[in-house]
């Protein structure tokens, strides 16, 4: 039976993988800090453990897996990762994840080994024009990322890169753009656009008002997580290593971002604009180098993907209620 291990399998995109490659038939184990938050796991095995420790790392990478899937990091939307606060517990925490558990799989002499880097690693100088950014592959350099995360991300890249290079490991790297659905972080601080405006948009009363960060014209896309667990597969077992974008190239605003999340309520609200984290001023997925080398790029329209996402929060919103 073909094994896999996912790590950061208590999280958001971990959880929904697990999921996923346990409908394929695989035995999967997983490993986090925490079990998911918000359904049981599915994994054959599921393991509590610090990855920042090598002892557990020896543990949980004891035999070859099939597949790796090293999701686990400290991360967070703007909220979270753009107001400073955390720069060195994130570079830190995860530089040293991506540090022990490629070492070990290296030792472990496990080749093929899936890495979720971010389009965060983009220059900031490329994104300041809203309708225009540029995001292709190829435009990582010279490097200018806007947070301490971004460079961590970079970092790693360039680690498991080496590693594929030198070790000839079946490195695979992918940059992720702003993943969202539910079973996502809808509350707490480290909430993502899309999840923090469903939530404000399920618990304000029809005709009321919620505040959106910024004046709204910064833009932004949004993959529907099924898309970014088909496109995590799809690129680990192909014969390339990357990095490639995994993102919709449906660019928005966050405005039109919380229009659509208000239709999927069937609420008018009103937006009031207010000072707060922002990041970057336009970013967008360029899809033309994984179609045209993976022969896929992902699909769903925005509106779908917020309207299951608006279900599940205001669920979650309503039950937090009573
Ligand atoms: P998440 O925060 O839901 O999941 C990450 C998981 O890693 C968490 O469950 C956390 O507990 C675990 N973790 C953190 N430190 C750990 C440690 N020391 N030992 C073991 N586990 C640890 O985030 P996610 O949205 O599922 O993102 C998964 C990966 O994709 C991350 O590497 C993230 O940086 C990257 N990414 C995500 C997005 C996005 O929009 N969600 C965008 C770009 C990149
Ligand atoms: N989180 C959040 N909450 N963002 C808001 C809100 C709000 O209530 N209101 C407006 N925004 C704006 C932010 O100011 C930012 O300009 C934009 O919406 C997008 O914010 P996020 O979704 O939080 O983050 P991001 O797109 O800047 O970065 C995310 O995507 C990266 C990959 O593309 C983060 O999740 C990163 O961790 C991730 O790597």
């Amino acid at each position: 039976m073909k094994t896999a291990l996912v790590l950061g399998a208590g999280g958001f995109i971990g959880s929904h993988l697990v999921k996923r490659l346990k409908r394929e038939g695989l035995w999967v184990r997983g490993v986090d800090l925490k079990f998911p938050e918000f359904a049981t796991t599915e994994a054959d095995d599921f393991l509590i453990g610090d990855l920042r420790d090598q002892r557990v790392v020896r543990e949980v990478i004891d035999r070859r897996f099939d597949e790796v899937y090293q999701l686990a990091a400290d991360m967070g939307g703007a909220g979270y990762i753009f107001t400073g606060e955390h720069d060195a517990d994130i570079m830190q925490n995860s530089a040293t994840i991506n540090l022990n558990v490629l070492d070990r799989c290296h030792k472990r002499n496990i080749s093929r080994i899936f890495y979720s880097s971010s389009a965060c690693m983009y220059p900031a100088y490329n994104q300041e024009d809203p309708d225009n950014p540029n995001c292709a592959e190829d435009s990582a350099y010279p490097a200018a990322p806007d947070s301490e995360y971004g460079w961590e991300k970079l970092f790693s890249e360039r680690l498991y890169l080496a590693y594929a290079r030198n070790h000839g490991m079946k490195c695979r790297v992918a940059r992720y753009h702003n993943i969202f659905g539910p079973e996502g972080t809808w509350r707490g601080g480290k909430e993502k656009a899309p999840a923090a405006i469903c939530r404000k948009v399920a618990e304000t009363p029809d005709g009321g008002e919620i505040e959106i960060w910024g004046d709204g014209l910064q833009t932004r896309s949004f993959l529907y997580i099924d898309e970014c667990v088909e496109g995590t597969i799809r690129l680990t077992r192909s014969d390339k290593t990357g990095p490639y974008n995994i993102g919709s190239d449906e660019m928005v605003t966050i405005n039109q971002l919380a229009e659509i999340a208000m239709k999927a309520a069937g609420k008018k609200l009103t937006l009031k604009h207010i000072p707060g984290p922002l990041g970057v001023r336009g970013r967008n997925s360029d899809n033309r180098k994984i179609s045209a080398e993976l022969g896929w790029a992902p699909s769903v329209a925005l509106t779908e993907g917020i309207a299951k996402t608006y279900c599940w929060i205001a669920t979650q919103a309503m039950a937090n209620r009573r």
